[in-house]
């Protein structure tokens, strides 16, 4: 739907008064009424790598969700204040793995005699005491557009991955791009006594995968793939690594919505795609590349917004910019110093992957 004149207008006029004092990201899923104020859009590692870009900004206004918003302020300077235009718009997979579960998978591992063996690491979509975690034992963070160097970089540390929260992300890129098998993998469970595992299972797996996954991407299904083949012959099957395995194996191109974005660029006019991801992107990409004559469509038959991505819409980001503009700090997003120290350790282990 179209912006709201008088909210464009406020937002203009917020950003313009903030001048060099404010700046602005946006991740790829963010309304179209929001990406437009973005002064950088990106996936998750180019936000994280940007968000550190104008040190003479003294508001970060984080467009997307909870977790970059954390990551942007642990890379960014002290006197940098990051704001989230919504303090509810979380992630649920980064919420399915929690401190204390991991300090308890922690202990399973170590009862299993295999902790020592192990290097943890966390995909971007996790909390700071996640990431925090994750440093302190030696590990890295990843994103899904460099998963497979990150985990070529834990092999050479040790001998296991514990790879946290996402399964999909974790399995698809040992499997696909690794080579590894999928009785490499075993899946964690933190709702059962040891996470369902036998300590045999643990000793005998490469990959241990915590059982988190992303619900918008769990909707595409093997069904939609085949679906799709039908109806639009000669389509390519381009998706985000964290859809299901089933879903990616079946997929011609795989990868983060950065990599989605450059691959349709690349694509030649007559071409025909069909996306698995988020709906916001999907629409905005059909619409930029109709004109070039590339037809691309969402993979499934249902809608399939991230419905928190999707709560920073315009109203919220007029009232946060106004409010700067106005000199107050709203909706803060601080990780506390030791956290920050050991996230960060964990983030610029990912930052420095060749
Ligand atoms: P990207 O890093 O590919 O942008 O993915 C972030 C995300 O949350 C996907 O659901
Ligand atoms: Fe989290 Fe999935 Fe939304 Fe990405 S799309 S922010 S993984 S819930």
């Amino acid at each position: 739907s179209p912006s709201d004149p008088d909210l464009v207008e406020r937002a203009r006029a917020a950003k313009e008064k903030l001048g060099d004092k404010v700046f602005v990201l946006g991740h790829h899923y963010q309304r179209d009424e929001v990406i437009q104020f973005a002064d950088v859009t990106g996936d998750s590692f180019k936000l994280a790598r940007d968000a550190a870009a104008r040190p003479q900004a003294e508001y970060i206004v984080f467009c997307g969700v909870h977790f970059m918003a954390e990551s942007a302020d642990i890379l960014t300077g002290d006197d940098q204040k990051v704001v989230l235009p919504d303090l509810a718009a979380g992630c649920s997979m980064a919420d399915m793995a929690t401190a204390e579960q991991v300090a308890e998978c922690w202990d399973v591992l170590t009862e299993a005699g295999i902790a020592e063996q192990v290097v943890p690491v966390s995909y971007m979509n996790s909390s700071a005491d996640i990431k925090a975690f994750t440093g302190k034992h030696g590990g890295t963070i990843c994103t899904s557009s460099n998963a497979r160097r990150a985990l070529d970089w834990a092999f050479e540390q040790g001998e296991k991955v514990l790879f946290l929260p996402d399964q999909h992300l974790g399995r698809n890129t040992a499997v696909r791009d690794m080579g590894m098998s999928l009785e490499d993998c075993v899946v964690y469970n933190p709702h059962k006594p040891n996470g369902g595992l036998t300590a045999d299972e643990l000793r005998a797996a490469k990959m241990i995968l915590w059982r988190g996954h992303c619900s918008v991407h769990g909707r595409f299904s093997l069904d939609s793939v085949e679906d799709v083949r039908e109806r639009i012959p000669g389509v390519n099957v381009l998706v985000h690594p964290e859809c299901r395995h089933e879903v990616v194996a079946a997929a011609d191109y795989v990868g983060s919505t950065e990599y989605i974005i450059k691959t349709l660029e690349a694509a030649p006019a007559g071409s025909k795609w069909a996306i698995g991801t988020e709906l916001n992107l999907v629409r905005r990409l059909a619409n930029r590349f109709a004109s070039e004559g590339k037809e691309i469509v969402f993979l499934d038959k249902t809608v399939c917004f991230c419905s928190t991505m999707n709560r920073i819409d315009l109203p919220h980001l007029v009232w946060a910019l106004e409010s700067l503009a106005e000199g107050n700090l709203v909706n803060r997003i601080e990780v506390d110093k030791e956290t920050e120290a050991f996230a960060k350790l964990a983030l610029e282990r990912m930052l420095a992957l060749p």
